[in-house]
């Protein structure tokens, strides 16, 4: 959600701060800009749309422009337009701002700051920041013991409230960079001779793999001496370098037409990724490095509450049949967004697990707190390492697929499932389930990811099933048990990235109510394995093959008697129950990348949506 870099070093600024912002580009992409500083003055190109569309209007880099800040933009105040696009430059034309996150008291410091003469060009939020350092900066009288910049910067951070991360430069320290955290993430890659400071690791793994991450309340001055860390009230901090753990090739196309194509094709590799160390299949057991010393705590868990948002909810979901049936735990799903407000229940004996891709997802991180306030434990299923949520959490499980860029979340769902499955293995064994029926599980799982692999296979069929039904605008996808999660997720999948109108429902409540919709026109996907329902839900599919409804069915290999019931099938390997989801979502992913790419969209960069949501 908005992506901010900026350069300071002995190369030229320009190029670094693009490339940089096209690896930032899934985390909003309606507007961009930079700003670069030589010979005392400023010089910000922006533009609405892509990227590319910026790039267009730039100018030829000079060699002096060693330092500059970029932005790339997801709106929440004001129009996708270019007066609203980053950098945003203060009424006095010396200070310069790009800004991620939202400033929720801005309107009464606009007012403020109009009463003392500053005027804004833009609709946005950020404005406010520049003016408010403008304004300090240009009638400061005292910086007692730091820098007019850096004193202007601090005093203006602490009016402000809301969430930022923020990179901020002055046209009288051509030599300075400051960067600050609150909420929204802040990384600053440590080169030689060169700083970064960026929103996410994509943007700085090209030239150093050394960075820090500031915490919320820190700021960051950088300059070619050094870089000095401290709160926004001045005091000092000492921060370690961290090794950030992904490379290039990790963040490239690799031949892919798209980054969600190449994520869903990389799931048997990530899954075996993930699993992989983990399965003691002698001893029954599940080794989690990450949360060994709550151990005990696990065992004695009464009671299981996952939060989360979007496709991680899903996972939750799935998460909560485990729970239950592998380890007979009272479990929930809750979306953090609600969860936040709602006064929660949290006893003792009760876990939290908060589930991120990303780790920064603004609701998450706050139903992390209200937790933590409330005396619970923590746990973290966390895709990037060293995100705001794995390092709030008391402990957690990465779920080691590498970056995940495409914005529909593929492989980072598969993960999720995979490690709530194994924490549910490991609980259920302590409690529940025998020493052989553990090894069962896990032996099946180390075979998904061959089991995946062959799924993808059938990515041309699932291709000719999304073309004969492209025509059409509303589509259901119904599953029970397991698969009512997967069902879900197969029908975020095709909306968020095809715009094609999806509900996704446990098989028997279509009778309630959505059975209406079904005509010859409405498509409706079944995920109806060989399961503990599957004659209820042969059942639901002969309800809407009475209505005229066209009926694409995920079914289990061998099951030719699915054929008298559907339009469309696509067959998956057999798994034990518990397990299906992790492969009958995979025909769902490709479906909706099918469809999308059939009705000519963006794949990777889909409508109105962003990768990481640090904002409420
Ligand atoms: C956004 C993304 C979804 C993601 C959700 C939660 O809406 O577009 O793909 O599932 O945020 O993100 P998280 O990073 O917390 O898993």
């Amino acid at each position: 959600m908005c992506g901010i870099v900026a350069y300071l070093g002995q190369k030229i600024a320009q190029p670094i701060l693009i490339e940089g912002l096209k690896r930032l580009e899934y985390r909003g992409y309606d507007s961009a800009g930079i700003a670069l500083l030589s010979q005392g003055a400023l010089h910000v190109k922006k533009a609405a749309g892509r990227i590319s569309f910026l790039e267009e209007k730039l100018d030829k880099p000079l060699a002096d422009q060693n330092i500059g800040i970029g932005h790339t933009r997801w709106a929440t105040h004001g129009k996708p337009n270019e007066t609203n696009a980053h950098p945003h430059i203060d009424y006095t034309g010396k200070i310069a701002v790009v800004h991620n996150g939202i400033i929720e008291n801005y309107a009464t410091l606009k007012t403020w700051l109009n009463s003392q003469g500053a005027q804004f060009k833009s609709e946005t939020d950020t404005e406010v920041i520049s003016n408010l350092i403008g304004y300090f900066y240009s009638t400061a009288k005292s910086t007692k013991n730091n820098d007019r910049f850096e004193w202007a910067v601090q005093r203006a951070l602490n009016e402000l409230v809301g969430t930022y991360g923020l990179a901020i430069m002055c046209t009288d320290y051509p030599d300075t960079l400051i960067g600050a955290k609150k909420g929204s993430p802040l990384i600053l890659g440590v080169g030689k001779n060169e700083y970064i400071i960026a929103s996410d690791a994509a943007a700085i793994v090209e030239h150093t793999t050394q960075a820090i991450y500031l915490s919320d309340g820190e700021m960051v001055v950088v300059n070619p001496a050094g870089f000095r860390t401290t709160t926004i009230d001045n005091v000092e901090v000492r921060k370690e370098l961290n090794q950030i753990e992904y490379s290039l090739d990790q963040i490239e196309l690799g031949g892919f037409k798209h980054y969600m194509l190449k994520e869903i094709f990389e799931q048997p590799n990530c899954i075996a990724t993930c699993i992989g160390g983990r399965l003691d299949e002698k001893n029954g057991r599940i080794v989690l490095g990450g949360i060994d010393k709550f151990s005990r705590d696990l065992t004695k868990t009464k009671r299981i509450i996952m939060t989360a948002c979007g496709t991680a909810w899903h996972a939750g979901l799935v998460g909560e049949f485990l729970f239950e049936q592998l380890a007979r735990i009272p479990s929930e799903v809750e979306y953090a967004s609600e969860f936040r407000y709602r006064n929660p229940i949290i006893d003792e004996g009760t876990c939290v697990i908060a589930i991120s891709q990303s780790g920064e997802t603004a609701d998450t991180l706050a139903a992390i707190e209200q937790a933590k306030e409330r005396g619970a434990t923590v746990l973290g299923v966390v895709n990037v390492v060293g995100s705001t949520i794995a390092r709030t959490t008391d402990a957690g499980v990465y779920l080691r697929v590498g970056p995940e860029i495409g914005v529909a979340s593929t492989k980072a769902f598969t993960a999720q499932v995979a490690v709530l499955t194994m924490l549910a293995i490991e609980l259920g064994r302590r409690r529940h389930i025998s020493a052989e029926q553990a090894k069962y599980y896990i032996e099946e799982l180390k075979e998904i990811p061959q089991k995946i692999s062959r799924i993808l296979t059938q990515t041309d069929h699932i291709k000719t099933i999304a073309q004969a039904n492209i025509e059409h605008d509303n589509w259901l996808f119904l599953g029970r048990g397991f698969n009512y999660p997967v069902a879900l997720e197969g029908a975020l999948k095709l909306k968020e990235i095809s715009y094609i109108h999806a509900e996704g429902l446990p098989a028997a409540e279509m009778k309630h109510g959505p059975i209406a919709l079904i005509t010859n026109r409405m498509p409706v996907v079944f995920v109806a394995t060989k399961c503990s329902q599957y004659d209820k839900i042969i059942g639901n599919i002969e309800e809407v093959r009475a209505r005229n409804g066209c009926t694409i069915v995920i079914a289990t290999e061998g099951d030719e008697h699915i054929r008298n019931y559907a339009d469309h099938v696509v067959f998956v390997p057999d798994a034990p129950e518990p397990l299906q989801p992790l492969l009958t979502v995979i025909p769902l992913q490709l479906l909706a990348y099918h469809a999308a790419v059939l009705r000519g969209h963006d794949v990777d960069k889909p409508r109105n949506l962003a990768k990481s949501v640090t904002v409420e």
